[in-house]
């Protein structure tokens, strides 16, 4: 076991772990933040999905050595249920959810493409969102929300 000195959502946090153990592992058994979920844990679904200095990255596949001081930020850090983040909320008003199992990955997804690209067509926020599976069938309604949300914001 190894102590490692994180970053997570804007606070130090520290875990006596393996060094080869998934960042998934690390928030969800260690830290007590379970937003990110474990899905395939093969780097195929998204469920895992954090951020790792601002880019989402599966945290399945990702081992806590290899982390440095690098900022993790979950969907912890996004928003809570009184103060929802605007991503959150148009999920809410589009009733995009279906599972609540997938959606950790694709809101934290959604939220570093509308960063990066705020006026996103349809197509490009499909595109996007490609690697976070939802096997409910929901896309178009998850698409509906990313784009409500990318206009609230342009308002
Ligand atoms: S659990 Fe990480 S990509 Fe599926
Ligand atoms: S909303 Fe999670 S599988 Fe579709």
């Amino acid at each position: 076991m190894t102590v490692f000195r994180l970053r997570v959502n804007g606070e130090p946090a520290e875990v006596d772990t393996e060094p080869d153990a998934p960042l998934l592992t690390v928030l969800r058994n260690h830290l007590g933040l379970k937003a990110a979920k474990f899905g395939c844990g093969m780097s195929l679904c998204g469920a895992c999905t954090v951020w790792v200095e601002g880019r989402p990255t599966y945290s399945c596949d990702v081992p806590v050595e290899t982390l440095g001081d690098h900022e993790i930020r979950t969907l912890e850090s996004l928003g809570t249920a009184t103060e929802p983040h605007p991503l959150q909320q148009a999920f809410l008003d589009e009733q995009a959810g279906q599972c609540g199992y997938c959606l950790p990955g694709i809101i934290m997804r959604a939220a570093a493409f509308l960063r990066d690209h705020p006026a996103p067509s349809r197509a490009e926020v499909a595109r996007a969102l490609e690697p976070n599976l939802c096997r409910c069938g929901s896309h178009q309604r998850i698409i509906d929300a990313v784009l409500r949300a990318g206009q609230e914001a342009r308002r």
